[in-house]
């Protein structure tokens, strides 16, 4: 079968990816192929094309996407043909038409989501599940509660903006603009910074009456780490999760003496490395989808031969929410 798909034989820039015919096999054991209908845009992948992250060439790139079961391979019992799906899943593929991936991590989609929703909520979604659900500071989080949320009207940050609210959570976000703090604060922010034009430390020091939180959650990295360390209290915790604007550099140990902190470095695929975690994790997600406390809205949708420009409003910070690949 002779499908498209996004190839780069380099790290790069954008225009290092090209759409390509390529051949597309029956699946293995233990395999299904899918008939993809949209696939998920996130920044990990421009950290793959970029060479931020090694990964090895020639490639395909995304790892997250939707669409419908084509074919089973042998010993998948919780998948058939015609079944709707997403997942966010290595290994690295999902801009493409059509492809052949192991089906443990890939779950039914439920039927009131679009293929554009599943493929903009899988990676994001869970993402933001292991993050409020399992990566919580000593005692946990209760409600009223504030945490610090950076670059919160982007994909993963829009999803946290809404079910941090549903857990009572004070979500304090920060963002690069006005109107993205307009539009954290639209979907659930307690309080936005505009870390463009303040000092987002001194900020939620004032907001929380000099107290600081119990957990920020940072995936800007590099421009925000030692801000971050500044907002949290007493054996706070430390998540760094990205690197969007760099990687953070070697960290002393004595950079967490100060105040007792905990730090910790998570990736979503050790979540996601059996097929009933995935599952359990996913059951959460599209609960609190199906209740209402969490919408997954597409902001950006690109043709699959647009994928340079998809890059490069990404990359710039003009875009906002979750952006998708629409694949027919
Ligand atoms: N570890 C994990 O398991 C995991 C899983 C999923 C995602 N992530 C991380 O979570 C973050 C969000 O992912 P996403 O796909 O939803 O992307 P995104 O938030 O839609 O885009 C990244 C955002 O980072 C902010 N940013 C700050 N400094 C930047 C800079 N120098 N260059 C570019 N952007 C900058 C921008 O927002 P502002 O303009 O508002 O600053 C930009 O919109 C990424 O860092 C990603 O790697 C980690």
């Amino acid at each position: 079968m002779s499908e498209r798909a996004v190839r780069l034989t380099q790290a790069g820039g954008p225009d290092v990816m090209q759409v390509q015919t390529v051949e597309v096999g029956d699946p293995g054991p233990g395999e299904i192929r899918i008939r993809q209908k949209a696939a998920g845009l996130n920044f990990i992948d421009i950290y793959q094309r970029s060479g931020v992250y090694d990964i090895p060439m020639p490639s395909g790139l995304g790892l997250e996407g939707a669409g419908v079961v084509e074919a089973v391979g042998e010993g998948v019992t919780h998948l058939r043909v015609g079944d709707r799906v997403a997942y966010a899943s290595q290994p690295i593929g999902a801009y493409a038409t059509a492809r052949v991936m192991p089906a443990r991590c890939v779950v039914r989609l439920p039927d009131g989501l679009s293929f554009a929703q599943g493929a903009a909520m899988m990676l994001k979604g869970l993402t933001v599940q292991y993050l409020l659900r399992k990566t919580l500071p000593p005692g946990g989080l209760q409600a009223g509660d504030a945490i610090v949320f950076h670059a919160a009207a982007g994909g993963v940050g829009l999803i946290a903006c809404q079910w941090a609210k549903a857990l009572g959570l004070r979500l304090i976000a920060t963002a690069g603009s006005d109107a993205k703090c307009e539009l954290a604060l639209a979907h659930g922010a307690a309080v936005a910074i505009n870390y463009q034009r303040e000092n987002f430390a001194d900020r939620v020091k004032e907001i929380t009456g000099g107290e600081g939180v119990k957990v920020v959650y940072d995936s800007v990295g590099a421009s925000t780490f030692e801000g971050s360390l500044a907002c949290l209290r007493p054996f706070g915790l430390m998540v760094s999760f990205g690197n969007a604007s760099g990687k953070v550099p070697p960290v002393p140990i004595t950079a967490l003496a100060t105040k007792g902190l905990y730090l910790t470095r998570p990736s979503i695929f050790h979540h996601l490395s059996s097929r009933e975690a995935t599952q359990a994790m996913a059951d959460d997600l599209f609960q609190v989808v199906s209740s209402g406390q969490v919408k997954i809205s597409v902001e950006q949708r690109y043709a699959l031969e647009d994928v340079q420009r998809a890059h490069r409003e990404m990359e710039s910070r003009s875009t906002t929410g979750a952006g998708v690949l629409m694949l027919d």
